[in-house]
């Protein structure tokens, strides 16, 4: 009895703790000068600042709004300040913990497998095994490598095996926390296999395209939000001379890296690596794209939040050569999405639309040859911010399912 007592509290003392939110803010501030500026930059010397949007200090710019959370003893004090300095503010989230228990329908996380849930790593690496088993003419599942801490990544391919077919890539999960984006990938490939020989458009898809789909490339990040801190958003990899964790996945490629937009202090949410591609994530990643790069024609990668639709470059000003070719296909892309639920998206350029970052995959596909490259930013603006209610997860992957729809059907037809 004792010894049986003995082991469960001792297992029980060494489960980790998840870190909890409770009190914590997230404030909505649009700095109206520099002089404002400034003053959200010294507070995120002096206070633990968590960026949301932007997502790093060094871009925050006059008129561009700014979304961060700040720590429960700090809230108050915050607040305060802003009062004091007269700069207009928004609460968004007045206690996280409380917007992170309403995530979830009914407040429970799902028990099972659910396209309209947030499903665990566990989860989805099953999830990939059965529906590869399910659909075996139309699904396959290939390992691209392994995580840091050794999980494996999984790649689907979808698509009616035939010869010559170009392909399209698309990732999801690189930052850990932004959840809908792995239940975006996901509800992808249901939509597909469900619809095959049903609907004309995805049967003529699936026949003439493959899709590269990688549910989770950030997997031990996501592992990580799930189990102990949901706002995490880098990888988990250990930094040399640093007790700082983790690289941010997309500042870690070879395109203009580390230059602008990114840290190199292992202790930021920005933090390019040591080396682009030093994570083993985006290795695989890249060696996957570059052994296929002659039949992939287009590059997606989808993130969270802020309801955009970005394409090269991020690393520079300078517009690419097909810039007015993205920009219409970006253009037509967002009305698709805005049709179903009037969804508002904001297109163009990474550096014109949000901000300069160097080391992103979607300029370093643009640059490898491949011309289709767009980055998602999916729901929402800021109300849920990365805490995306379950109840979004339908009607967002339904009106992104359009805008991939639209993309796909143009690369087939302009390969
Ligand atoms: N929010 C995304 C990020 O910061 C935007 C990526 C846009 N592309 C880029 N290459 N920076 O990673
Ligand atoms: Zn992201």
């Amino acid at each position: 009895m004792w010894v049986i007592f003995l082991l469960l509290g001792s297992a029980a003392a060494a489960a980790v703790q998840p870190h909890t939110f409770h009190g914590e803010k997230v404030f909505r501030v649009i700095p109206q000068n520099e002089e404002e500026v400034e003053f959200i930059k010294s507070l995120a010397t002096n206070i633990q600042v968590d960026f949301w949007f932007p997502d790093s200090v060094t871009q925050i710019r006059p008129a561009l709004q700014v979304d961060f959370r700040v720590e429960f003893h700090q809230a108050l004090d915050v607040q305060s300040l802003l009062a004091q300095k007269g700069m207009k503010y928004e609460v968004l989230i007045d206690n996280l913990e409380v917007a992170l228990e309403r995530e979830f329908d009914n407040n429970a996380r799902a028990i099972g497998y659910n396209y309209e849930k947030y499903n665990n790593w566990d989860m989805i690496a099953a999830w990939t095994a059965s529906i590869a088993a399910e659909n075996p003419e139309l699904v396959s599942r290939s390992q691209i490598g392994t995580s840091y801490e050794g999980r494996p990544m999984y790649l689907l391919k979808v698509g009616k095996s035939g010869s010559n077919k170009n392909a399209i890539f698309m990732d999801c999960g690189f930052h850990a926390r932004e959840w809908i984006s792995p239940a975006f990938c996901q509800w992808f490939v249901k939509e597909a296999v469900n619809n095959y020989g049903i609907d004309s458009e995805i049967t003529n898809l699936l026949n003439n395209l493959d899709f590269y789909i990688l549910p989770v490339l950030n997997i031990d990040g996501y592992v990580y939000t799930w189990t102990n801190n949901r706002m995490w958003r880098k990888t988990r990899s250990k930094n040399a001379n640093s007790s700082c964790i983790g690289t941010d996945p997309n500042r870690n490629f070879n395109a203009g890296w580390c230059t602008v937009g990114a840290s190199n202090r292992p202790c930021d949410d920005t933090y390019c690596g040591p080396a682009p591609e030093s994570e083993k994530e985006t290795k695989a990643l890249a060696d996957f794209i570059r052994s296929k790069h002659s039949v992939i024609k287009a590059y997606l990668t989808i993130h969270s939040y802020s309801q955009m639709l970005l394409f090269p470059y991020s690393y520079k000003n300078s517009v690419t050569k097909d810039h007015t070719e993205l920009n219409s296909l970006a253009k037509a892309a967002v009305s698709q999405l805005n049709s179903l639920y009037n969804t508002r998206y904001t297109y163009g350029s990474g550096a014109a639309t949000i901000y300069l970052a160097a080391g992103g995959s979607d300029d370093w596909a643009y640059d490898l040859g491949i011309k289709y490259s767009f980055t998602f930013e999916l729901r929402d603006t800021g109300r849920y911010g990365f805490v995306l209610p379950e109840s979004q997860i339908q009607p967002t992957c339904q009106e992104t399912f359009l805008a991939v729809k639209y993309i796909s059907n143009y690369v087939l037809n302009n390969p």
